[in-house]
């Protein structure tokens, strides 16, 4: 039975088992070839403050994911069949290694930032500005 994540470590446990993945993956090892040539010791700090923030609130990921993959994107296209790939490592990983409310937690804010960053990235509203625009009921803002 395995247990949750509860700490940095764990947080890099995972993301080496993910990264071990993602750059080795036919689809998504060219737009992360500089991760692969730069090597993932360098790229991993920086992941690790991002992780821990969106988990546990420690507040040490201060940078802009959005502008990073922006640049990123400019060199090497990817779009929606690499988010959905990325999210599909992301489950499987999470899913092999951890189990609990921040396990569930990794899942969701994944598959969240995954699909926002990809619709800004491609010039789609925000699924909340959509929902507005459609006049889902909920979708307003409050009074
Ligand atoms: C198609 C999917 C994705 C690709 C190809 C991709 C690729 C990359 C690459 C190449 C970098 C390194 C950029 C650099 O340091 O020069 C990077 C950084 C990063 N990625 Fe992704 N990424 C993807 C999805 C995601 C998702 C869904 C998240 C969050 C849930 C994420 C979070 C980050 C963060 C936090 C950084 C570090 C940003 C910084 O340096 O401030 N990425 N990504």
């Amino acid at each position: 039975m395995t247990g949750d994540l509860t700490c940095r470590a764990d947080v890099e446990a995972l993301l080496r088992r993910f990264y071990g993945r993602a750059l080795i993956d036919d689809l998504l090892a060219e737009p992360f070839t500089e991760v692969r040539e730069q090597g993932l010791e360098s790229h991993l700090p920086v992941m690790c403050d991002f992780w821990e923030t969106v988990l546990f609130g420690a507040g040490t990921y201060r940078g802009s994911a959005f502008r990073v993959h922006q640049r990123v994107r400019s060199q090497h296209p990817f779009g929606a069949e690499h988010f959905d790939r990325w999210l599909e490592l992301w489950h499987r990983t999470v899913d092999e290694m951890y189990t609990g409310p921040h396990a569930d937690r990794a899942k969701v804010q994944g598959a969240g930032i995954a699909t926002s960053m990809n619709r800004r990235l491609s010039g789609l509203p925000s699924v909340a500005a959509e929902a507005l625009r459609l006049g889902v009921p909920g979708s307003a803002p409050p009074a």
